[in-house]
């Protein structure tokens, strides 16, 4: 595999696709901004480029808030997503699901009611950095937020209604926006002026009615009919179990860049109940592909390495430790081709005759030297049932540069086109 199947020219370079900041302007994909989602432009270009139609499947196995799931349902086209985070899952299901608009307006107004009157005590004000009653410096959510939120949250819990899933989507959107933090890469940052912002039961009442509004608004101008089939469930186990099979996946899997998206979405996964304990937190960070550090995962097979891409990056990296920001990186980056070899390999396995296969990644830097992942990934896929018909780059990212990689400033970001063999 060498850098001559790069295709620097690629029609969908530098058009926004490879990020969600577009997504934001689309009916139901701006029910949740999920950071690390594409667009559902990217998946439009890979649908027109097999001529799909209602006879065929579409799959992604991470399939994180559900851009590919939502886009096929709204050409009419059978989808499965698999992803492995619950709150992750509940979003993607919930922007899928229709309900009567009178029915949402009713139920909003309840809940907005009940969010006004607030609960008087709520189970996560203590617990880690929630609010200012667990005695740490710095607090997630101002208390009277956090028990305006639950006001609502708990009397939706006793609807089961689609309209009650998607007053929940809104009420965990809300609060997130008033949070004292936001998401900055892989951690949460809190705002400079967040002790000033001082935000309030009453900026979290405007941002739910702010979202409800979105919501409904969408209702009432699209009608989902073909329902996607969502699993949440990690995809390196379900694959091997599950009968699918399929004609096209779109998909973009958790990048080679140490972040864990089961602490960078730890806020919702608790706020919305998914998790109740640092415990299961933990369990499902080892549910997730290896391509972070803290979790003590299973280790790589060390005699495999079925890249010679790859053997070159991993001998660098052990020649280079010194430069490396965590000594478990060289083990994350061959636990993360491990993994990613298996998924080839069963998507492979259940792929329709000339499938074709989509996949958004993002090149790494460890140690000063830039690791090309499109490059390896191809080389993997190539020897596990798929044909390489090109990669495409999407965009250039700038990097900060860091005192581990001061030399690395851009990254590429591409997408690798494969074929069933
Ligand atoms: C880059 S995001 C995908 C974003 C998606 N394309 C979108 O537009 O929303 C990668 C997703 O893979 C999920 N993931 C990580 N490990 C997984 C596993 N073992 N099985 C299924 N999903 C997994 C993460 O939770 C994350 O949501």
């Amino acid at each position: 595999m060498t850098a001559k199947y790069i295709n620097h020219n690629f029609e969908l370079k530098d058009q926004g696709t490879s990020n969600f900041v577009e997504s934001d302007n689309f009916a139901r994909h701006r029910w949740y901004y999920y950071k690390e989602g594409f667009s559902p432009n990217l998946v439009r270009s890979a649908i027109e480029s097999r001529e799909l139609t209602s006879e065929h499947i579409i799959l992604d196995p991470f399939n994180g808030s559900g851009t590919v799931t939502l886009t096929a349902a709204e050409q009419y086209i059978p989808s499965v997503g698999i992803e492995v985070n619950p709150f992750t899952a509940f979003v993607a299901k919930t922007k899928t699901l229709n309900t009567n608009p009178k029915v949402l307006s009713k139920l909003f107004e309840e809940t907005y009611e009940n969010a006004i009157l607030g609960r008087k005590y709520s189970q996560l004000e203590k617990y880690s950095t929630f609010t200012e009653l667990s005695g740490k410096d710095k607090w997630l959510f101002n208390l009277d937020v956090l028990r305006s939120f639950y006001g609502g949250y708990s009397y939706l819990e006793n609807h089961r209604s689609n309209a009650s899933k998607m007053l929940r989507l809104a009420l965990i959107n809300s609060i997130m926006n008033v949070s004292n933090a936001r998401k900055d890469g892989k951690c949460l940052r809190y705002k400079s002026s967040w002790k000033k912002l001082k935000f309030s039961k009453r900026d979290f009442l405007m941002e739910f009615e702010k979202q409800y509004r979105k919501i409904k608004e969408d209702i009432e101008h699209t009608i989902i009919k073909s329902s996607p089939k969502i699993y949440n469930s990690d995809s390196r186990s379900i694959l091997k179990k599950q009968n699918l099979n399929f004609d096209l996946i779109v998909t973009s899997p958790p990048y080679l860049n140490t972040f864990d998206y089961t602490d960078i979405y730890r806020p919702e996964l608790f706020l919305g109940k998914f998790i109740s304990s640092s415990e299961e937190l933990y369990k499902l960070r080892l549910k997730t592909v290896r391509s972070h550090v803290q979790a003590k995962w299973k280790t790589p097979k060390s005699d495999y390495i079925d890249s010679l891409i790859l053997k070159d990056v991993y001998q660098r990296l052990m020649s280079n430790k010194e430069l490396l920001m965590h000594p478990r990186i060289p083990q994350m980056v061959l636990a993360y081709f491990e993994d990613m070899k298996g998924v080839f390999y069963q998507l492979s396995q259940k792929a329709n005759k000339h499938a074709h296969l989509w996949m958004v990644v993002s090149n790494s830097a460890y140690a000063n030297s830039e690791i090309p992942v499109d490059l390896i990934l191809a080389d993997i896929a190539t020897k596990h049932g798929w044909k390489l018909r090109e990669i495409g780059v999407l965009r250039e990212i700038r990097k900060r540069k860091t005192k581990y990689s001061p030399d690395i400033d851009t990254l590429r970001e591409s997408v690798i086109i494969l074929e069933k063999k």
